[in-house]
């Protein structure tokens, strides 16, 4: 193709506000799928996604379009994952294209997510095309949010083209401004390879695909490339494009965006951000922007049965071959037995991949209290990354413990800010900013990142009523006056629910827990002492009193069914649980105990 006619270009838009909507408007419009093949929305392909109307995975479809001018264009669409966690994956698909079309809801206006995609956007020197979507709604407010849009970002508005994406308004005004407005992309054929890896999964036929965007040079079937970063060789079988339907080519040349398959076995073999090139004739050093994958958030997850340790492990390397993201390793834990200490992009990252093993591989699983990374400076000059609270050395061995610091941006309606401000000061929060945009506060915080991991974001949408947004990034670490709380059920430390908190706040963290795991934890027949404790200093303490009597004594021995049943729901219950020591935990109150209310 040729390059005057190749647009390349991302929707960036806060979730919600109508991208996938969008996207299948425009391959319904440009003629990609019949109308029944349209019926399930098509770039968010996985379940989860679905239900939860989040995008996931990168991808990207070829459209072709005949234009007013009479040419056809070929619009490369990149669809990319909506959420923080994955901020480089939508780095590097940004880095693709050369263009954006960013969409705005016309009733909610700008969001904090919004927001950090454009200032992305506008580093990679994209021209911003705003897409005013949902005026079809009564609460539609497209001069307010054009308004908005000049105000908060800064970009011309003016031109902003008015659409609905249900209801099909507007669509052939977005791609004449794809085509008028966006630039071609630049390259040069004749010069070495260079081809970023956007992004990459597993296909159970294809194997490993690679979605490719070709700087310069040519990329084609037969020939040998190698990848600058991670330093292995493979020959290309299969080059092409989705339209969405696969479709083969012979080749990908400067500007183009597709699919490359060279028998690759393992995912982890293709890095996000590197540089394909030629064995033959290769580029002189890689594309810039290549960042490593780090895991930011950790925790355990251990079979509830024991007897599913095996199944765990099938489904963990499943899950593994399509997200090279996520890390693991067996983890053995006193009283949790066999299991995985797994590693996270984030949060979000995390859930997905919980709620996926639970439900797509049906296991019931206990998740340790999450973790951030620590940097553990040790008298001896050495430096531990711990990333799992049961490891802690002995404090009398560590000169200093650093943490990882974020800062946050959170926009929210006014009249929830006083609310807002005091979480964020609860949770060691430094304020840095605080501007009103039309009614709406835009606060920037400085926070660690250990105090948002457990449920600070649940926290900000429940006392927001949900109209918080929050988005953030990392800032380096600080050091940080830290310690590890021990929870113990009678007597016995519970490691899956020890964890580092600041020595400030362990009291209030401790007696907090306590009082939690004193709901949660069933009566027995002898008496059960629940304590916090750092080191060996007892901070709080609750007590469950013994059961009276016997759950089946009330029967007088008559009533046999009404005893079954009781019975039968007791054993119910018991799957569910853990033991420890002697007494039986719900697998509930792991989860439920971390949440700090
Ligand atoms: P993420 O994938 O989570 O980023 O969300 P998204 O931005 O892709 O939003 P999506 O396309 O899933 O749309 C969110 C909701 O808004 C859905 O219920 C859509 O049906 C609805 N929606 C999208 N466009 C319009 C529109 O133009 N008008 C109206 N009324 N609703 C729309």
């Amino acid at each position: 193709t040729d390059l005057s006619q190749i647009r390349n270009f991302s929707i960036i838009a806060h979730i919600d506000h109508g991208k996938s909507t969008l996207a299948d408007r425009l391959i319904q419009r440009t003629g990609g799928l019949t109308d029944r093949e349209m019926s399930a929305q098509v770039l968010d392909n996985m379940d989860i996604e679905k239900e939860r109307g989040i995008t996931i995975k990168a991808q990207t479809v070829r459209l072709d379009y005949v234009a007013k001018d009479g040419q056809t264009y070929a619009l490369n669409l990149m669809d990319t994952p909506g959420h923080v966690d994955f901020a480089y994956e939508v780095s590097r698909s940004l880095a693709a294209c050369e263009g954006a079309l960013l969409v705005v809801d016309a009733a909610q206006g700008v969001e904090a997510q919004t927001l950090a995609n454009v200032y992305q956007s506008i580093e990679h020197d994209h021209e911003i095309v705003p897409v005013i979507n949902k005026i079809d709604l009564p609460a539609a407010e497209p001069e307010k949010v054009k308004a908005e849009i000049e105000e908060v970002i800064g970009l011309d508005a003016s031109e902003a083209v008015l659409a609905s994406a249900k209801s099909g308004i507007g669509i052939d005004d977005i791609l004449e401004a794809i085509v008028t407005k966006i630039p071609a992309p630049k390259g040069d054929r004749d010069a070495p390879l260079e081809a970023m890896l956007v992004d990459s999964w597993y296909d159970p036929y294809l194997g490993v695909v690679i979605l490719v965007r070709v700087m310069n040079g040519v990329i084609k079937k037969g020939q040998n490339i190698k990848f600058m970063i991670g330093g292995t060789e493979h020959l290309i079988d299969r080059v092409g494009c989705f339209r969405p339907k696969i479709e083969q080519l012979a080749e990908l040349g400067p500007g183009e965006i597709g699919f490359i398959t060279a028998q690759i076995k393992d995912i982890s073999q293709t890095r996000v951000g590197d540089t394909i090139t030629t064995v033959k004739n290769p580029a002189t050093k890689p594309l810039p922007g290549f960042k490593e994958v780090q895991s930011v958030v950790f925790c355990g997850l251990f079979p509830v049965d024991a007897n599913d340790f095996e199944k765990l492990r099938d489904s963990i390397g499943k899950l593994r071959l399509n997200d090279a993201s996520f890390s693991f390793e067996m983890e053995t834990s006193a009283a949790l037995g066999f299991g995985f200490r797994c590693g996270f992009l984030g949060l979000l990252h995390l859930e997905i991949i919980q709620e996926r093993l639970t439900r797509e591989y049906d296991l019931d699983l206990i998740t340790t209290a999450p973790s951030v990374v620590y940097d553990m400076h040790m008298k001896d000059g050495t430096v531990r990354h711990l990333h799992n609270p049961a490891d802690m050395p002995d404090p009398n061995h560590i000169e200093m413990i650093e943490e990882p610091w974020i800062e946050a941006v959170i926009y929210c309606p006014d009249e929830y800010l006083g609310s807002i401000l005091k979480l964020c000061q609860d949770r060691r929060g430094i304020q840095k900013n605080l501007t009103y945009v039309g009614g709406r506060a835009q606060v920037t915080y400085e926070l660690p990142l250990n105090e948002v991991v457990f449920d600070f974001y649940d926290r900000l949408k429940s006392i927001s009523r949900g109209y918080a947004s929050f988005d953030y990034h990392q800032i380096g670490t600080r050091e940080g006056d830290l310690v590890k709380m021990s929870i113990l059920v009678n007597n016995e430390p519970v490691d899956a629910l020890s964890m580092i908190v600041h020595r400030s706040a362990a009291e209030a963290r401790g007696r907090h827990m306590c009082e939690r795991l004193k709901d949660l934890i069933p009566r027995h027949l002898f008496k059960i002492p629940i304590q916090a404790a750092i080191g060996g200093k007892v901070i709080a303490r609750e007590t469950i009193a013994a059961m009276r009597k016997d759950v089946t004594a009330k029967c007088y021995g008559g009533d046999i069914s009404r005893k079954k049943k009781l019975l039968d729901k007791q054993k119910e219950g018991k799957k569910r649980m853990r033991e420890y020591g002697s007494v039986q935990i719900p697998q509930e109150a792991f989860i439920a105990a971390l949440r700090m209310g």
